[in-house]
């Protein structure tokens, strides 16, 4: 089978398990007891669905899921996030998003990033393009601050308090709009689709959502660290900036890294 279709029907089949489930009784508990960080019993089992599933059709592959410990295979390496945005998932805010990449040797070849709540299927083979229910997908050509619609998630490191606040104020005086919502596979979507120019993280980590990253930079995104270095896929959670393209990245790494 070829393996974009199977992950599209894979995640479709996985987006309708997920909003029948949510109808019913499901648990909201902590991680490590730390109240920041919210896990839900759907988040197990989609997570499992999902990597029964790829295992079921491909044996040989590695398995990064979110939620479960690494399975160990072949070059080939899924990465898997049943529910991105569990905090807004678990309060029944409609802002989340499941999250299927295929790796080749670390680096993001084919994925999917679907939002249940409205259908948006986003999805990407490298070299080939990126698309949202089959329509080729656009960054916007905004390079000013001043034009530009930025997301700003603080993150949940407390270390980063002092950063964040003073960057939120940079922010308001800078840019046109800013933006935040629950599920970082999609802010990375929204940058793909023109809908922001940017996205400022304090926490990001890329392996939970490498279809994303595949995704924008299929179309000329920029996915880098504080410094502007393109980002590694990685399990690291760290401060990043998304940018519509290079000149966005360089502009809002300036204003909020100088101080
Ligand atoms: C989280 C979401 C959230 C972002 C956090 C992520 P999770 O993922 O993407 O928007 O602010 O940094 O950890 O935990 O819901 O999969
Ligand atoms: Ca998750
Ligand atoms: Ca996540």
């Amino acid at each position: 089978m070829n393996t974009y279709y199977f992950t599209l029907d894979l995640i479709q089949e996985a987006g309708r398990l997920l909003e029948v489930k949510k109808q019913q009784n499901f648990c909201v508990s902590c991680k490590n007891g730390n109240p920041k960080d919210i896990l839900t019993s759907l988040d197990v089992e989609l997570g499992e669905f999902i990597t029964n599933k790829i295992l079921a059709q491909y044996p040989d592959h590695s398995i990064h899921n979110e939620e479960a410990v690494e399975i160990a295979g072949n070059g080939y390496q899924w990465a898997i996030d049943p529910i991105d945005g569990t905090a807004s998932f678990a309060r029944g805010i409609p802002q989340y998003a499941i999250s299927i990449g295929l790796l080749k040797d670390g680096m993001p070849i084919l994925g999917a990033v679907l939002d249940p709540c409205t259908n948006e299927l986003f999805s990407f083979r490298k070299g080939e393009g990126a698309w949202m229910n089959g329509e080729m997908l656009q960054p916007s050509a905004i390079t000013d601050l001043k034009s530009s619609y930025v997301l700003f998630a603080a993150g949940r490191k407390d270390s980063q308090c002092e950063w964040a606040g003073e960057s939120y104020k940079s922010l308001l005086t800078s840019v046109s709009k800013i933006k935040t919502f629950g599920s970082s596979a999609l802010w990375l979507c929204y940058v793909a689709a023109g809908r922001v120019d940017g996205v400022v993280a304090g926490t990001f980590s890329s392996l939970d959502i490498a279809a994303a990253v595949g995704i924008l930079n299929e179309v000329g995104g920029v996915v880098c660290d504080r410094e502007g270095h393109p980002l590694e896929i990685s399990n690291k959670s760290q401060r990043v900036y998304v940018a519509n393209n290079q000149a966005m990245a360089g502009e809002l790494i300036k204003l909020l890294e100088s101080s």
